[in-house]
């Protein structure tokens, strides 16, 4: 998910350019105005933490743009293309330490493992909202 900071900053473009050309595949996309509900749903696991009550405001606070991403340990890669959570302590070269400065505005979420993203892709986007579809060039991604 780009959060509404990416939004604003425009980074939307920026966040698909490095998922597509890694060779991940796009099968979910909507830009949406977030529900309380659903934001507290989402971070469920961590309503005990001190940030959770200002990421809730944070996140319905402006546009976001979800998405689902197909392919081999996309999870995993997707965890090293956005970088650590702080973003001063992100890599280079990753969305995060490209882009960002603080951990409050960390720019996107990406799901941390393959039974969380089953869940958040069932809490974020129904079943007609996610096409089944494979790219004509999956033969020279994948062998
Ligand atoms: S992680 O990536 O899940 O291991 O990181 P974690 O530290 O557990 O953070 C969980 C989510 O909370 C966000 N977070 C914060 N938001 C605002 N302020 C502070 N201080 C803060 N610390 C952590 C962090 O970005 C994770 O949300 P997502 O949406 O996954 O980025």
């Amino acid at each position: 998910m780009v959060k509404p900071d990416g939004v604003q900053r425009a980074l939307v473009g920026e966040v698909i350019r490095r998922f597509e050309s890694k060779g991940f595949i796009l099968v979910g996309l909507k830009m949406m105005q977030v529900s309380r509900e659903l934001a507290e749903k989402h971070y469920e696991v961590h309503k005990e933490r001190p940030f959770f009550g200002s990421l809730v405001e944070f996140i319905i606070s402006a546009p976001v743009v979800a998405m689902v991403w197909e392919g081999d340990g996309v999870v995993s890669a997707a965890r090293k293309i956005i970088g650590a959570t702080n973003p001063l302590s992100a890599e280079p070269g990753t969305i995060r330490g490209d882009y960002g400065v603080n951990i409050g505005r960390n720019l996107i979420h990406g799901s941390d493992a393959l039974e969380t993203a089953a869940r958040e892709i069932s809490l974020w986007f129904s079943n007609d909202e996610l096409a089944n579809w494979e790219p004509t060039i999956k033969p020279w991604l994948y062998e």
